[in-house]
């Protein structure tokens, strides 16, 4: 029988790497040893422990998780060993017991080429405002090779010595952020060292950040037109909204309450309030009137947000393109940690669990409890717990992303 390794075991292994590697960058960071670059602390080496292969070989994760364990007793003896005499004589069988019983030969596989950006995070926070600046970049700099719905079939695209690849699958979820980043600001190289893309060294840092959200928004949009699914979570973009009730000022201060965003459509055609969920309404104007704005009970002040969704949904190709019909009066719901996770399209009745495209991939052991008898047991309800026990994680070159 295949061993598997548990999803939690193997998230714990990841978290820990990442945080290990994260712990020594800053370390040398604060010691003066490391400059900062594009603002944040550089990573020092050419390699970093790689998390892809790890997610994906069990076999790989325990030699990996062994050769961990061998080099952490060996570390802890070494210090015993300064203490204790006994632990001098011990030393060196240990050291001979590691270096030939410890499985060596996965470290090789366990190197990633790393970059100095390799740990860096997008200062942006996914707001509507980043997304959207990043589409007109994208239109600016991006489309002639990218094409205007990121399948690498732009104007230019022919003429390059590779054909760019399609941004709309899951590949920006398999790259690390700052390793994204590196690559547009810096441009990339084919095996024989010759430039594939171009460096973008006069955008600005920022502006590199806001087209890497654009282009995770629109992938998002892609993927779930193209498999029904957004196989990775995907964020509910922050905002300006105008609370009735709470006086949230942000998307970001709802987070911990299930959110039902409403697109576009009227005020009137606004679903009643429900408690347990808070209905966010994105209009397709700015609700300029004081009164309106707290038909709501939160009302995003951005108009930009609606266009933003339309490309989470896929429902634009072209940045910059009005609002498709298809979006008007659609409906999202956000889990307590902010994923978006299931969708109804316009005039759509009852939720149903089948309007879940963000789906655990590790579904929990403890089955949901037992429906509620009575006149509140509708599909709402059922949705809520699956997307309540299922909680997703997102992950990003192989490692937890929070
Ligand atoms: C001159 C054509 C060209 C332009 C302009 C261009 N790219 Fe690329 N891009 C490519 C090619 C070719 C590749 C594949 C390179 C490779 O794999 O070596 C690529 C790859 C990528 C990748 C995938 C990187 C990876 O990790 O595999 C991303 C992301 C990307 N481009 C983003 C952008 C963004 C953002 C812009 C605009 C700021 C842009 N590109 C502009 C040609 C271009």
């Amino acid at each position: 029988m295949a061993w598997t390794v548990p999803a939690d075991w193997l998230d714990t292994v990841l978290a820990l790497a990442q945080r290990s590697q994260q712990a020594v960058q800053a370390a040398l960071h604060a010691v003066g040893w490391l400059p900062d670059v594009h603002g944040q602390p550089a990573w020092p080496w050419a390699q970093r422990l790689a998390a892809e292969v790890l997610a994906q070989e069990p076999q790989l994760a325990r030699q990996a998780t062994a050769l961990l364990a061998y080099v952490l007793g060996l570390g802890v003896l070494a210090l015993l060993a300064l203490r204790w005499r006994w632990a001098r004589w011990a030393l060196a069988p240990a050291l001979l017991l590691v270096a030939t019983a410890a499985p060596w030969s996965a470290l090789a596989l366990l190197q990633a080429p790393a970059v100095p950006t390799s740990w860096h995070r997008s200062p942006t926070g996914f707001t509507v405002q980043s997304i959207t600046q990043g589409a007109h970049i994208y239109q600016q700099q991006c489309v002639r090779c990218h094409g205007a719905n990121g399948k690498g079939e732009g104007p230019d695209a022919a003429r390059l010595p590779m054909w760019p690849p399609t941004l709309n699958g899951s590949l920006l979820w398999k790259r690390l952020e700052g390793e994204l980043f590196w690559r547009v600001r810096h441009g990339m190289q084919g095996a024989a060292g010759a430039q594939t893309m171009p460096a973008f060294a006069h955008l600005t840092d920022e502006q590199i950040w806001q087209v890497l959200d654009y282009l995770q928004a629109h992938a998002a949009g892609q993927l779930l037109r193209d498999t029904g699914a957004w196989a990775q979570p995907v964020r509910m973009p922050q905002a300006r909204v105008h609370c009735r009730n709470t006086g949230a000022t942000s998307v970001r201060q709802l987070q911990g309450q299930r959110l039902r965003v409403v697109l576009g459509g009227t005020a009137t055609a606004l679903p009643p309030d429900d408690p347990r969920l808070v209905t966010v309404w994105a209009p397709a104007l700015p609700v300029t009137d004081g009164g309106a704005t707290d038909i709501a009970e939160c009302t995003i002040e951005e108009p930009q947000a609606l266009p933003v969704l339309a490309w989470v949904l896929g429902q634009t190709t072209d940045a910059g393109q009005d609002v498709p019909q298809a979006v008007q009066g659609a409906q999202l719901l956000t889990d307590r940690s902010g994923w978006l996770r299931a969708r109804s399209a316009p005039g759509q009745g009852d939720w149903s669990e089948d309007d879940l495209v963000c789906r655990s991939s590790t579904p929990s052991s403890a089955a949901p409890g037992p429906a509620p008898a009575g006149p509140t047991a509708d599909g709402l309800e059922s949705l809520i717990r699956r997307m309540d026990s299922e909680p997703v994680r997102l992950r990003r070159g192989g490692y937890p992303h929070g």
